[in-house]
């Protein structure tokens, strides 16, 4: 069956040497489901009046929506990123709430929507940029609608605060099949659909819409855990890992891995990790905690605060625990890292914190524990229980990042931990991971998408 998936951005990126696939966790994971058959995907191109309509190394026709920077600005900055953003990550920031922004984001939706491709097939809806498009599609689309959040679904009482709640929940409404990250946010959705629309009926799982059914499901997304694996035993990644252990010498490695979100908490690490340090004397000089922060939404005021906090409290950390002449224990690096060189990272961590303050999934946990295990290796993971991946991630150790000290504890067990239950944990996650990656992912999502719609 032909499929068309719709997604804020186009999965190609500009290099030096020309156009490429993209790199990011929205590519990789649609990747397996659309290569093998006839393809498209419709996003917007970021600007680039020149992109071609196929990339090498991507089989996939690519439709380009064009927008203007006033669109940009209102649509993804604003309306995407200031308003719905901070409101599904259960309010960790004030949602900002603009008419104007409102406006052009329904004025986008309804573009992305007009794009023309030929033939029928199953429509593929990523996001929360594009939650109007399921509707705008349904008017003139006879097959199969599908939708994934990628984010949290917030309870009803958080996404009631939002001035266009009623109309968003149509535009879902719009699916066959409206899935999710987990049964906590599918469960929010339904509650909410049931508390702000009238005209809904709630069976179980299903939204009755007079005689149309709308389905929701949780379907974890995931990584493609046997190519990471591949990677992390490569002949690149060992050269890279060795390099930095003769850097880094005997001292114990803290890894964060996050694009410079204020969803992911790493002021809070940061804190707990200087807690720590002032706790905890004979940590100082053993430990090294490296911070890899990728460049993200700078265009965002939030997003540019966050990165002056973040960088100002590196400083005052490693100002007060370096010795002269000695190294700093917060190595921040402000940029995204080559593969070989990230999975090099991940195989020498000691303990990856994944402290997230609210995240639809988390696949740097996924990733960890799938080099680790690749590695022979038998590093620990501490997973925030406000993400979508400790759902699954049952063998980490679970912490609540509001809780400064509570964090530092549980960074501390995770040091103490005996080497034969970090291996055993490591290896069962890893091998949960290796059973519910992305090509399972890809399956559980378009055979739900394809019953929806008989059953409708
Ligand atoms: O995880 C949500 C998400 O919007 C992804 O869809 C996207 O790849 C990532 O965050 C990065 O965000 P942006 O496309 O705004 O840079």
């Amino acid at each position: 069956m032909q499929l068309v998936a719709y997604a804020n951005r186009l999965p190609v990126t500009r290099g030096r040497h020309g156009w490429r696939p993209s790199a990011g966790g929205v590519v990789s994971a649609l990747r397996p489901a659309l290569e093998p058959r006839e393809s498209s995907w419709i996003g917007w191109d970021g600007g680039a009046g020149d992109l071609p309509r196929r990339v090498e190394g991507l089989d996939v026709e690519l439709l380009p929506v064009r927008l203007s920077r006033r669109e940009v600005d209102d649509y993804y900055h604003g309306f995407a990123n200031r308003t719905l953003w901070p409101l599904l990550h259960g309010l960790v920031e004030q949602p900002v709430f603009e008419r104007r922004w409102w406006r052009a984001y329904r004025d986008v939706n309804e573009r992305f929507a007009a794009v023309e491709v030929d033939g029928g097939g199953l429509r593929w809806v990523h996001d929360y940029h594009l939650m109007l498009v399921p509707s705008l599609l349904r008017r003139a689309h006879a097959g199969p609608i599908g939708f994934f959040l990628h984010v949290p679904f917030p309870p009803p009482e958080i996404y009631a605060r939002l001035p266009w709640r009623e109309q968003l929940l149509d535009g879902l409404l719009g699916a066959d099949l409206v899935s999710f990250q987990t049964e906590t946010y599918r469960d929010n959705f339904v509650r909410t659909c049931a508390r702000l629309r009238e005209h809904v009926r709630v069976e179980g799982q299903t939204i009755a819409l007079g005689r149309r059914r709308v389905r929701t499901a949780a379907h974890p997304i995931s990584i493609d855990a046997a190519a990471l694996a591949e990677g992390a035993r490569s002949a690149a990644t060992e050269r890279s890992l060795r390099g930095l252990r003769t850097q880094f010498g005997s001292r114990r490695i803290l890894l964060g891995v996050d694009r410079l979100d204020y969803t992911k908490g790493i002021i809070e690490r940061l804190r707990a990790i200087e807690y720590l340090l002032a706790e905890r004397p004979e940590l100082r000089g053993r430990l090294a905690f490296v911070q890899i922060a990728v460049p993200s939404r700078g265009e965002v005021r939030e997003y540019r605060e966050l990165r002056r906090n973040v960088e100002e409290l590196v400083g005052r950390i490693n100002g007060r625990f370096t010795d002269p002449g000695g190294d700093v224990p917060v190595h921040y690096l402000y940029r995204g890292l080559p593969p070989e060189r990230l999975l090099a990272y991940y195989r020498l961590a000691d303990v990856c914190l994944v402290t997230p303050l609210a995240d639809g999934m988390n696949l740097v946990a996924k990733e960890f524990v799938t080099a680790q295990a690749a590695g022979g290796g038998n590093g620990a993971l501490v997973l925030s229980e406000f993400t979508g991946a400790a759902v699954e991630l049952r063998d980490a150790l679970r912490c609540n990042p509001f809780d400064l000290e509570g964090l530092a504890a549980t960074i501390e067990h995770a040091l103490a931990l005996d080497e034969g239950d970090r291996r055993r944990r490591i290896e069962r996650m890893a091998a949960d991971v290796a059973r519910h990656d992305v090509y399972w992912w890809t399956e559980q999502e378009l055979a739900a998408a394809r019953k929806a719609r008989s059953a409708a």
